[in-house]
């Protein structure tokens, strides 16, 4: 077989899995994501034993086709039906209900209270995370800090996630962390975010909602408590002035033309809600709900032409010319 014939299926197989990736619920780094985890394998055990068997019984019944009056025309009780009458109670009614039993109690009892939030006498950390078409809204219940999708936490820390949602449904799932838990409008979900690692996570909106539902995705970022502090004070802050005469043209146009009336950038007249908070946009590693790096070629791009980086999103086409965009970029690009 070819080798690039060998790889195609290989690579499909291994993107299934989610191998390779930041997204692999089967490589855990917390105690529910763990717990999880050993509940598929468990799972997927029982699976392939219980597809063992009844292939097993079918090839046996198979082999031993015609003889001991099985399928023969008889009168009277057949050879075979206590057997089978064995096999439609046993391995047909209670095998399964003691196998289905077993996981309910296994998964409702333990891993389900392990991925819970965590109560009050545990943790005081509170993350708000909430949903928007097409991003995460990330609030800090107690501190002015907001950002998005980039959610910041301490490692090694319970953390509740407070799961909202300002339009439809979504569900925000970290697979690597825990389970998945859905945002449902007028209601209020939580669960647990915690990380046994420093590290970043990725996440995905993980319920459909609408055209741009797969380029909804967020980072957790854990980090030591010491530089989340600091994250933290720094994200709490209002926009820094800037310095540059281009960067204070793109303040301008920003304040004066339609960018204002959408975003909020703390410490200025833009208060805007209908996009992302941008007071330290240029702290975030990535735009678009992880869509695109942030790096000045690329929020040129995405400023210029958004709905060709994110077709449906609900930033305007603005009739911008090169210079305006450079000098937003150069704004943008100063909100540390
Ligand atoms: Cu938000 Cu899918």
């Amino acid at each position: 077989m070819p080798r690039a014939r060998l790889v195609t299926p290989l690579v499909f197989v291994l993107a299934l899995a989610g191998c390779g990736t930041q997204q692999n619920a089967l490589a855990p780094e917390s105690h529910p994501a763990r717990d999880i985890a050993s509940l598929w394998w468990w799972m997927l055990g029982a699976a392939v034993l219980g597809v063992g068997l009844i292939a097993g019984l079918l090839l046996l019944a198979w082999i031993r086709r015609g003889r001991r009056g099985i399928g023969r025309d008889t009168l009277g009780p057949k050879p075979g039906e206590r057997a089978s009458t064995a096999v439609v109670l046993g391995l047909g009614v209670a095998m399964p209900l003691a196998l289905i039993a077993a996981l309910f109690v296994i998964s409702d009892m333990f891993v389900i209270r392990t991925t819970q939030a965590p109560a009050a006498t545990r943790t005081t950390m509170t993350v708000q995370v909430i949903g928007h078409q097409w991003y995460w809204e990330v609030r800090y219940p107690g501190t002015p800090a907001v950002t998005a999708d980039e959610i910041h936490i301490p490692v090694r820390t319970p953390v509740v996630l407070q799961a909202t949602t300002d339009d439809v449904i979504h569900s925000v799932w970290v697979p690597r962390l825990n389970r998945k838990i859905d945002t449902i409008p007028g209601q209020r979900n939580e669960i647990l975010l915690e990380a046994d690692a420093a590290g970043d996570y990725r996440g995905q909106c993980a319920e459909f909602c609408g055209l741009q539902h797969a380029h909804m995705a967020m980072i957790v970022v854990a980090e030591p408590r010491a530089a989340f502090r600091r994250w933290l004070a720094a994200n709490a802050k209002p926009a820094r002035t800037v310095s540059t005469a281009l960067a204070h043209r793109g303040e301008q146009l920003f304040m004066d033309g339609a960018c204002q009336s959408c975003h909020t950038i703390r410490g200025t007249s833009a208060t805007g809600t209908a996009g992302p908070d941008l007071t330290h946009v240029a702290s975030r590693a990535t735009l678009a709900a992880v869509t695109i790096r942030n790096d000045p070629r690329s929020l040129a791009e995405w400023i210029r032409d958004p709905q060709h980086v994110k077709p449906g999103n609900k930033m305007p086409d603005l009739p911008l010319t090169s210079a305006q965009v450079n000098a937003l970029v150069a704004y943008l690009d100063a909100l540390r």
